[in-house]
């Protein structure tokens, strides 16, 4: 009787296609990347070019733009998804499965994972274990590289250039990914100053500035200040959650509010983006403001992430 069952096709052996921080991320990917959103903008639909593959989505920490526009992408691109939204609780993580193990076995059912957890560094023993490319959704306060390419998108969708850019970056910058893994990517590209604004309990971390050698890096407390000769300001939520108390995080909710009459400060050239969800930072009076930027910034990670599993799963 002949033998029925047979063996699932063999992985290819050629280097996995991780994303697991910026500095997955050198300039020619960037322009890669950048270019590829572009193209499915432009065409508005794919042609399927993943059809056939499966995706699995596994957030250990709530979400709403990355999960969804990371879903969205993988069905606009012909593929299915696997979802786990609330990992940390319905899956087997909960009766303490490790995050390798688990890595181990959704590779035996997806070909790419995408993956967000709350401890720094996660996304990155996760790429260890896995047998598929692993794609980060945010590592804790660590790093959030696609948010960081969606960024860069926007910046040059509305302004035209990546380079020679005074970007402030503002708000709570100790805990906050989006800003971390934008400073990076923009300190590749010649000529930009980064105006770090926080208050100084709230600093960016040394292991980011040290490695912002590309670029011209200035710290302030002075928020109605610093507005003066931005191209972009990039307000940020004061991270709740990641605070050891609620008292601690009690002292910082609402020391940089955006509003109405900051925005008169701001240039009229100049661009506000927001990574989003915001919770009292940005005035949803400012909202009406041609210049802010947050919600065409939000759309903008459709594409991004279209371009980036298409990468991923190198066809
Ligand atoms: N900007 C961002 O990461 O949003 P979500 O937490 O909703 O995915």
């Amino acid at each position: 009787m002949p033998d029925t069952l047979t063996a699932p096709p063999a992985r290819t052996q050629v280097p996995r296609r991780h994303l697991t921080g910026p500095n997955d991320l050198d300039l020619p990917l960037i322009e890669q990347l950048l270019e590829g959103a572009a193209g499915f903008e432009r065409a508005g639909s794919a042609s399927g070019p993943l059809r056939g593959k499966l995706l699995a989505t596994l957030f250990y920490e709530p979400s709403t733009r990355t999960r969804f526009s990371f879903e969205a992408a993988m069905f606009r691109l012909g593929g299915q998804v696997l979802s786990a939204e609330n990992a940390a609780e319905a899956s087997s993580a909960a009766k303490g499965e490790s995050l390798e193990d688990a890595m181990r076995i959704v590779s035996g059912y997806a070909d790419a994972i995408v993956l967000r957890h709350p401890e720094v560094g996660a996304v990155e023993r996760a790429a260890r274990a896995a047998e598929v490319p692993v794609i980060s959704a945010g590592d804790g306060a660590g790093h959030h590289p696609t948010q960081a390419l969606l960024d860069l998108y926007t910046i040059k969708k509305e302004l035209g250039r990546l380079d020679h850019l005074r970007i402030g970056l503002a708000g709570d910058l100790r805990h906050g990914r989006t800003a971390r893994s934008l400073a990076l990517l923009l300190s590749r590209f010649p000529g930009n100053e980064l105006l770090m604004i926080s208050p100084p309990e709230l600093r960016m971390g040394t292991d980011v500035l040290d490695q912002l050698t590309g670029a011209r890096v200035d710290q302030t407390d002075d928020f109605r200040s610093a507005m003066e000769g931005l191209d972009v300001l990039y307000q940020t939520r004061i991270q709740a959650e990641r605070f050891a108390s609620p008292d601690e995080y009690e002292r910082y909710r609402g020391v940089y509010v955006v509003s109405v009459d900051l925005m008169h400060r701001l240039p009229e050239r100049a661009i506000l983006m927001h990574p989003l969800p915001r919770v009292g930072e940005i005035d949803p009076l400012v909202d009406a403001d041609p210049r802010a930027a947050y919600f065409r910034q939000a759309r903008n990670g459709l594409w991004i992430r279209m371009a980036v599993l298409d990468w991923a799963m190198e066809r």
